[in-house]
């Protein structure tokens, strides 16, 4: 299939989504640009066994990346302050992007255009460039603020895709819900697996 993607992994919880859409992306033949925040970096750290030190440069960081999901170059890492790196500018043509999961203070950081780092900024080129992006927030409750960003987003043409996992397809395991979850995004790209379990109806 293939296609260049963009996934931003932010400090909402649930950065096994994130880990879920990369492999996808990546087993389906996909260019996949990844940008973590600090608060990502943090969160990542508690919920998924990746490791590397406190500020190890990006080039160690895009390898233990690499190591962890068996990939090469098809894999590249950019460093959250790199605001001149290749996704801070539209003529870097891509297929689309995917922040998962979207802290609050992302989801309004996009929605108010403020681009004050290379993730923010990536969506705000693929919002302008009229590409796909999907934002898995992740909050519970939502505040009215929270919610009047969400909409601003989906009016400008975001897709809002809450991280929310389903359990009609009976998933056995964590593994198994997350990566049902990323499947449904890839959704969003056109990209679905043929292993998805899909509703054929009671
Ligand atoms: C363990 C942990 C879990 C968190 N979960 C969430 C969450 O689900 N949603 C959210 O919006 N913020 C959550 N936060 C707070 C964000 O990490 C924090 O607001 C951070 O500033 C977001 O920054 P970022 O958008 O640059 O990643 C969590 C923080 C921690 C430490």
């Amino acid at each position: 299939m293939g296609g260049r993607y963009i996934i931003g992994i932010t400090g909402a919880s649930g950065s096994l989504y994130g880990e879920k859409v990369i492999r996808r992306l990546l087993t389906a033949g996909c260019e996949v640009h990844v940008c973590i925040t600090q608060a990502g970096q943090l969160v990542t750290r508690e919920e998924l066994p990746w490791s590397w030190p406190d500020g190890a440069a990006p080039e160690a960081i895009q390898a233990a990346l690499r190591d962890w999901f068996g990939c090469g170059g098809e894999l590249v890492f950019h460093d959250i302050h790199a605001v001149g790196a290749s996704i801070a500018s539209g003529s870097f043509r891509t297929d689309g992007m995917a922040v998962v999961p979207c802290s609050m203070g992302t989801l309004s950081a996009i929605a108010h255009g403020a681009s004050h780092n290379l993730l923010e900024r990536a969506a705000d080129v693929v919002l302008k460039e009229r590409r796909r992006l999907v934002l898995a927030v992740r909050e519970t409750p939502l505040s009215t603020i929270h919610l009047q960003n969400m909409l601003a987003l989906s009016q400008c043409g975001a897709t809002i895709m809450p991280a929310c996992p389903s359990f009609y397809h009976a998933p056995d395991s964590l593994d198994e819900l997350a990566d049902f979850f990323a499947a449904r995004l890839l959704d969003q790209f056109g990209l679905s697996g043929d292993d998805v379990r899909r509703w054929t109806g009671m």
